[in-house]
Order: structure tokens, then C-alpha cells, then sequence
């Protein structure tokens, strides 16, 4: 009797290794040039993960090939965001450090309103929160507005998110958020501001959060094309970038802001030595000093 051994087909494999280290540079030397974003050499597996994404969606064979495509690439090529969306990180969730936003609810909000009451300014509110990535920093601004200016809908309120990450963007602009990014979110605001269905982002702002929100790609490294914030948001982003990157943002950022309005800073940002003429308020916390 013969024996018949059954062999599995084997599904070919397509093995993709680490970049080495002369690679590394490269993406390196194209990511800071593209975004102002530093990858130091000890991120090899992490930036070899996320490449390998782009070349199983591309269909592309390795990440010279992959190099040398980007390298070809027009600048508005959809392939450079799906790439900027993979190599940024997206980390954020609402009333991220608490602190800021007790004072952004309890000092800024209400003198706005006490000072537009006393017709010492308009009722206008423009606001820019800068790399939002999915949209829960500007809602949160949203919802602080909402909360604490009577008549916001009389007022002129107008909160521009933006970031270079356009898939970020795409879910920013649907207003939908996971457990995890609504956690400290005040039951109260849930209920007056959110409505809640099933899957991985239950929670959806409602319109009266949503038609305050525009979200535009805007990348930090370029000047801006909006100017005369009353206030902007500048949190969490920085840390990624050197020296000459965080010059050039911080002057693009503050070339944004009305003479009097503010900047509020992430706490690890480390932007106090590049910050001109405005004044320190808070460590976090900085004025337009220029009339
Ligand atoms: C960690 S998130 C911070 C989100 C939010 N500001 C917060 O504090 O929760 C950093 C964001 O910065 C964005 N980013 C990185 N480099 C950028 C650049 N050059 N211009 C604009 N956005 C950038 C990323 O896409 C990402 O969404």
C-alpha cells in the first residue's frame, strides 16, 4: 500500500525585515524635510512596522522601492498622507489636562462673556487648535463654549482644527469618538452634547458641537493661512520635533494670534525660550504682548 502524504500549499510569503540603519536616515531625512518630525535612530522597529503597512497596502516590494516612490511623489500625492497619517502618532481624548480647562471654562470663557455683557468686545470667539489629530481638542473647546457663554449662538464662534494626519481629519470631521477618549468627559456634557449608539466609537457630538468645527490639513511647518486667534491650542505635538523645527512652528503659530490673544502650550512642549514677545502667564500659558 502506498502512502500519499497530503502537502499543504504554501502561501507565498512576502518577508519583510527592519530597515537598517542607512534606510532609517533616509525615511529619516524625507520625514523631517516633509513635517519637521525627528525619528531618532533607536525608532528603527517602529518606523519598520509602520512602513510595512504602507508597503502591503501599495502592493509596493521594499522600502527602497517604497523610498523611491514617495521620492517621486508630487507633494498632494494621496499616498503622502496615507504615509503621514502612518508615521504620525494620534494619541489624544477630551479635557486632556484637566487644568487647562478649568481655566479655559471657568477664566477665559467667562471674562469673554462678562466683557462682551459690558460691550468691551465683540461676540466673536476665534479659536484654532493646532495638530488635533481626531478632532477631541477642538470639541472639547466646543463643549466648554457651549457650556459656559449664554447666547453662544448669537456670537460669531468659529474653532478650526487642524493637522497634517488627513485620516485623522476624516474622523475628526464626523465628530465620533471611543469610551476611552470620552472618560473624562463630565456625564452632564455627555448628555447635553453627545448622543450614544453601539461599535468601537459610540459617542457622536451633536450638530449644536459640530457647527461650531471646521477641520482643514494644515501643515505646522507652513506659515498659516487664518490669523487673529482670540486663542490657540499648540498641545502634545512638539515633543516630536528639534530645535529649528519648533522655531519655525512656534513663529508660524504666534504669527496666528490677535495683539492680547493667547497661546496655551502642552506642558511638554518646552517652547518658553522661543516665545518673543509674548508673556508668560502660566507655565503653560502666554500673551501677545505686541500692539
Ligand atoms: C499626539 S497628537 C496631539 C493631539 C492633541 N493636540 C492633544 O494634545 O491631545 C499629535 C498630532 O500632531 C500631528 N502633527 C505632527 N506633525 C505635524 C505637523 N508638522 N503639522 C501638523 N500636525 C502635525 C499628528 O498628526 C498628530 O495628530
Amino acid at each position: 500500500m502506498g502512502l500519499t502524504q497530503t502537502i499543504e500549499p504554501i502561501a507565498p510569503a512576502v518577508v519583510f525585515d527592519q530597515v537598517t540603519d542607512q534606510q532609517l536616515a533616509r525615511f529619516a531625512d524625507l520625514i523631517y524635510d516633509r513635517s519637521g518630525i525627528l525619528v531618532p535612530s533607536h525608532k528603527k522597529m517602529l518606523l519598520s512596522n509602520r512602513l510595512r503597512r504602507r508597503l502591503r497596502d501599495t502592493g509596493i516590494a521594499n522600502f527602497d522601492d517604497y523610498y523611491r516612490h514617495l521620492k517621486r511623489l508630487k507633494p498632494d500625492d494621496s499616498e503622502w498622507d496615507a504615509f503621514l497619517q502612518e508615521i504620525t502618532t494620534h494619541e489624544t481624548y477630551l479635557f486632556r489636562d484637566k487644568v487647562q480647562w478649568d481655566w479655559f471654562r471657568g477664566d477665559f470663557l467667562v471674562q469673554c462673556a462678562s466683557d462682551a455683557m459690558a460691550g468691551r468686545r465683540q461676540r466673536s470667539l476665534r479659536i484654532w487648535s493646532t495638530a488635533c489629530s481626531t478632532g477631541d481638542e477642538p470639541t472639547t473647546v466646543a463643549c466648554c463654549i457651549a457650556d459656559r457663554i449664554p447666547n453662544f449662538r448669537q456670537w460669531n464662534v468659529r474653532v478650526i482644527g487642524t493637522d497634517i494626519a488627513v485620516g485623522a481629519l476624516k474622523q475628526a470631521k464626523c465628530g465620533v469618538f471611543s469610551e476611552q477618549a470620552m472618560r473624562l468627559v463630565d456625564k452632564s456634557y455627555c448628555k447635553r452634547f453627545f448622543t450614544k449608539t453601539d461599535g468601537e466609537q459610540p459617542w457622536r457630538s451633536k450638530p449644536v458641537l459640530r457647527e461650531m468645527l471646521l477641520f482643514k490639513q494644515h501643515n505646522l511647518m507652513d506659515p498659516p493661512s487664518e490669523r487673529m486667534f482670540d486663542l490657540v491650542l499648540l498641545k502634545n505635538v512638539l515633543i516630536y520635533f528639534d530645535a529649528r523645527s519648533k522655531r519655525t512652528v512656534v513663529d508660524n503659530v504666534c504669527s496666528a494670534i490677535r495683539p492680547g490673544g493667547l497661546l496655551l502650550a502642552g506642558a511638554t512642549e518646552g517652547i518658553s525660550g522661543l516665545i518673543g514677545d509674548f508673556q508668560c502667564i502660566k507655565p503653560w500659558l502666554y500673551r501677545n504682548c505686541t500692539f
